[in-house]
């Protein structure tokens, strides 16, 4: 049995990472970026809730549910290679992302390559399980697709309101923080309504997670957070910062983003409209707000205290976190 500490699930994750195999013989290079990626650390959330998920409401060793974590944590990655090639991102857990470091034919291929991997280690439990398992791993992916899709439409749209955001990114984020928690409730054999009260928990903590990454992206240190500040602005993302500035302040918001400026001036007129908005402030309340949200749905769930403790933990650290 593992002690219910963040560390404690993160290291049985790292652990298999290392231990994973990849199986081309013919073109290893498809391989290299995979590799330079899963070795590049992240936070693991969605594997830990995965393997938490599956203690807390089975009480049986989390290495059964390994393979699943792996191929939450997979799949993640693979979105993240895309989605930097789709966000123009350079800079990825303190490192080059793959598109620079290598180009953008190899992001995508070795982001498939990763696809099939996730899927792979998805399959990996009892026949009993495999249907429910594949139907919610697929089901979610397709929802990360959609938010995606919106999340890039919203790029060029002037009237996208809060309420639009905070559906974009229920798809593009949350889905999958709510599906690894119901992945780990399936292996499980958990009930219907405890699986649903951790998907609960998990969509909550998605929004405050999201909103978390869309304040670091513009009030993050750099050096903390891995990421360039100010990719959000430079690519006018409809965040929950610039979806607010524009319900309150539309005329000023606009012009600024429609102007032609100089990355540094853009972002630092468009972080002084916030400023004096006093969205930054606002935001936090707003994050403290789900992951409240995310709390109270584990009211619903039957668990020791010891694994209660843990989520609420967790919901804490992924509202107030640097990177
Ligand atoms: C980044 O996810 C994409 C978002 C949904 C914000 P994470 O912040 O979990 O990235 P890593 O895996 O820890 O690097
Ligand atoms: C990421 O949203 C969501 C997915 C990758 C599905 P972001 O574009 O905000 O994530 P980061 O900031 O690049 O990690
Ligand atoms: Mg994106
Ligand atoms: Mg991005
Ligand atoms: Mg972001």
């Amino acid at each position: 049995m593992s002690t219910f500490s963040i560390r404690s699930f993160a290291d049985i994750i790292e652990e298999a990472l290392q231990n994973i195999s990849f199986p081309a013989k013919d073109a290893p290079a498809l391989f290299a970026p995979v590799k330079y990626t899963l070795e590049s650390g992240g936070k693991r959330i969605r594997p830990i809730l995965v393997l938490a998920t599956f203690e807390a409401l089975s009480g049986k060793n989390p290495a059964e549910a390994v393979p699943q974590a792996l191929g939450i944590e997979l799949f993640h990655n693979f979105t993240l290679l895309h989605d930097d090639v789709m966000d123009h991102a350079e800079l990825r857990r303190g490192r080059p992302t793959v598109h620079k470091r290598w180009n953008t034919n190899v992001a995508i291929l070795s982001g498939d390559a990763m696809l099939t991997l996730a899927n792979m280690y998805m399959a990996d439990c009892d026949s009993t399980r495999l249907p429910q398992i594949m139907r919610c791993f697929n089901e979610t992916a397709i929802k990360v697709y959609e938010g995606q899709q919106l999340d890039m439409e919203f790029e060029t749209r002037s009237d996208v309101s809060v309420s639009q955001y905070i559906k974009m990114i229920e798809l593009k984020t949350s889905v999958l923080l709510a599906g690894a928690c119901m992945i780990g409730a399936i292996m499980a054999n958990a009930s219907q309504k405890q699986a649903e009260a951790m998907y609960d928990y998990g969509l909550n903590l998605g929004l405050a997670f999201q909103l978390r990454d869309d304040w670091l992206d513009t009030y993050g240190d750099p050096a903390i957070f891995g990421k360039c500040i100010g990719g959000d602005i430079l690519n006018r993302k409809k965040t929950w910062l610039l979806t607010t500035a524009i319900s309150e302040a539309r005329d000023e918001t606009l012009s600024i983003i429609s102007e032609d400026l100089e990355d540094d001036i853009l972002i630092e007129q468009v972080t002084d409209l916030y400023n004096r908005l006093d969205i930054p402030a606002r935001c936090l309340r707003q994050i403290d707000n789900y992951s409240g949200a995310a709390v109270k749905a584990l009211e619903k769930v039957e668990m020791n205290p010891e694994a209660m403790e843990f989520f609420k933990n967790l919901a804490l650290e992924a509202s107030s976190r640097s990177r």
